[in-house]
Parts: C-alpha cells; sequence; structure tokens
C-alpha cells in the first residue's frame, strides 16, 4: 500500500522520540492507520544530528520553508515551538495542502483562530494531540470521547515542570532554583522556562481545552495567569500542616454568564487523587453532565509520551485523509460556524 509522506520539522527530544516509536512499532502502526506512515524528509538546524537519528534513510535539510512546500509531503510536522517561524510555517504548509500535526500549545493558545480558519479552508486538517498533557490523549477525550456532554468544568496539573519543582520543594525541601534547574536538565522545562514558572504554558494548554470543551474560540489573552514563583518553601511546608498540597491548576469553568479560564497555585485537600499527583506527571480531571467526573493521568512530557500523541495524530490523520479526502473532523469539536457565545470572564 502506498506510504503517506511525512515531512519532520525539528528532530530534537519530541523529533527523535517520534522516529524511535514509529520505527519501532512500524507493523502495528501500519495495521492501525491502514498504510505505511513514512516520515521521507526532516528539516533541522542540526544536520549531523539528523543524519545520525535517521541513519539516512531520510531527506535531511536545513531549509524548513523549503521542506513544507515539497509536493512528495502529505503531511507536516511542526515540532519546533514558539510563535514566529512555526506560525509561518504551518500557514505556508496548509496553504501548500499538507495537513499539519503540532505539539505546539503556544501557537495554537496564541493564534489558534486563524491557523484553524487557514485550515477549513484549504480543507486540510491541524491535529494538536501533543500540544496539551502529552502522552496523555486529553483532546480525543474531550473532542470525541465526551462529545455527548455539557462540560461543567476542567481543572488539571498540566505542567510537569512546575508539578515537579512542587514536589521536590516539599518532598526533599530543596531550594526552588535548584529544582527548576533539574527540571531543565530533565528537558521537562520549556526553552524559556520562565513560560513554565509563571504559569504561561499550562494556560496556553487550558485556552486550548476550553475552546474544545466548551465550543469558544482560543483566547489566551484573556486567561488569568498566575504561576509559582511567588511561593516559598514555607508556603508548601504550612498548607501540608492543615491536610492541602499546593498544586498549579488550570482551570476551565462553566458559569452562567461566560466562562473563567485561569491558571494559578491552588490548594488541594492531601486526600484528594490529583493532589497526589507527583514529579513530572500532568492530570486532568473533567467533570461532564452525563458522565460525572472523569480523571486522566500520565507523563505529560517527554521524547516518547509526546510521540505518543504525535503518532495517534498521525493515524488519525491518514485515516480520514485515505477514507475520504473531503470529510475532516472539525478541529476544535464544534462546527466553525457554531462557536457559542460565552464570553471569558474577568478573574
Ligand atoms: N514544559 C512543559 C511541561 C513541557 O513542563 O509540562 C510539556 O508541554
Amino acid at each position: 500500500m502506498k506510504p503517506i509522506n511525512v515531512g519532520l520539522l525539528g528532530i530534537g527530544t519530541v523529533g527523535g522520540g517520534t522516529w524511535t516509536v514509529l520505527a519501532r512499532n512500524a507493523e502495528e502502526i501500519t495495521r492501525r492507520a491502514g498504510r505505511p506512515i513514512l516520515i521521507t524528509a526532516v528539516a533541522d538546524r542540526n544536520v549531523e544530528l539528523a543524519q545520525k537519528v535517521t541513519g539516512g534513510t531520510a531527506r535531511i535539510t536545513t531549509d524548513a520553508f523549503e521542506l513544507v512546500k515539497d509536493p512528495e509531503i502529505d503531511i507536516v510536522v511542526e515540532l519546533i515551538g514558539g510563535y514566529t517561524i512555526a506560525k509561518d510555517l504551518v500557514l505556508t504548509a496548509i496553504e501548500n495542502g499538507k495537513h499539519v500535526v503540532t505539539a505546539n500549545k503556544a501557537l495554537l493558545a496564541v493564534h489558534g483562530t486563524e491557523i484553524f480558519a487557514a485550515a477549513q479552508k484549504k480543507g486540510v486538517m491541524v491535529a494538536f494531540e501533543a500540544a496539551v498533557a502529552g502522552g496523555i490523549p486529553i483532546i480525543k477525550a474531550l473532542r470525541e470521547g465526551l462529545s455527548a456532554n455539557r462540560i461543567q468544568w476542567i481543572a488539571g496539573i498540566i505542567n510537569g515542570t512546575t508539578n515537579f519543582i512542587l514536589s521536590e520543594m516539599r518532598d526533599k525541601g530543596l531550594p526552588f532554583a535548584d529544582v527548576l534547574k533539574e527540571a531543565q536538565a530533565l528537558g521537562y522545562a520549556e526553552a524559556d522556562p520562565t513560560f513554565d514558572i509563571e504559569g504561561v504554558d499550562a494556560a496556553h494548554k487550558a485556552t486550548i481545552m476550553s475552546a474544545i470543551a466548551f465550543g469558544i474560540p482560543v483566547q489566551f489573552d484573556k486567561a488569568y495567569v498566575e504561576g509559582i514563583t511567588k511561593l516559598e518553601a514555607t508556603d508548601i511546608k504550612y498548607a501540608e500542616q492543615l491536610g492541602y498540597r499546593i498544586k498549579l491548576l488550570g482551570i476551565a469553568k462553566r458559569r452562567e454568564h461566560g466562562v473563567e479560564l485561569r491558571v494559578h497555585p491552588t490548594l488541594i485537600p492531601a486526600k484528594r487523587l490529583i493532589a497526589n499527583v507527583e514529579g513530572a506527571m500532568n492530570a486532568v480531571l473533567v467533570q461532564g453532565d452525563a458522565v460525572g467526573a472523569t480523571l486522566y493521568y500520565g507523563k505529560g512530557a517527554g521524547a516518547e509520551p509526546t510521540a505518543s500523541a504525535v503518532i495517534a495524530d498521525l493515524v488519525d490523520v491518514t485515516r480520514l485523509h485515505t477514507a475520504d479526502p473531503g470529510n475532516r473532523v472539525p478541529h476544535l469539536a464544534f462546527q466553525a460556524d457554531q462557536l457559542a457565545d460565552l464570553p471569558l470572564l474577568p478573574i
């Protein structure tokens, strides 16, 4: 069967993981997708690394714009991150009729409306399971699994770096700065770690989830964002003595006249499941009117967990592209012309 050709932008941690898992599980992934998924071209500044990872079996280029226009490529996987070049590359890929799979939460939280509209117009798909909570399939849960529900609220530990910092400060009494360095060394933190510790990364992810859960546009600029930099070891200690854990939560909550979208440190009773999510793990609670509370738990960062989500999107896009190129799933669960008029409420 004719393979689907993938162009990979960025072969760093997640790109490398995607290559490895696709190769290791090729037989099963092919049976699921219905045809082989092949990374035939890679764009990265580090040619040596790209050659080492791919073993010379893919075309390597340093010109990402050339790759996203390549007529041989069916799907572009964007793993570069950031708002600027990534945005131009994604829009150029869409303009050239490529489907896009991305892990870029910042890009979608800030420019999602423009990107989804461009994809809709061109009749291509934008898939982004890897953008929220790494390996946890929370996008698919919200979009497909819970589509019967009126979602009431979502509350999640969706930044591994800050959860790791809070856990280490509590368990080992280590100072904030030391633990942050450790999180960076372990590859959890963003290129700019202020995005993690100031709550911006969690807000990007909560913004995307709110759009899917409530059928509203992505509105990162209206989210309330507060990180963990003002917390001290004594806050954690006193919370503990009172029977609470401090967690950085991303919350999206339906109210009568709108939606609250907020990220801030939260006191959670220590006996609750979500209070016991430790280290770099992520967990998301979703309350639906029919299903009740559901809880999703797993690794929110790292090479193979995030690759797991990237490849799930590749399988989805391959199936849909192959079955009926004219009939795509909506990017954001609700039809684009049927978004709800629910304003984000001031916090
Ligand atoms: N910096 C992010 C985190 C990586 O710590 O969760 C995964 O999005």
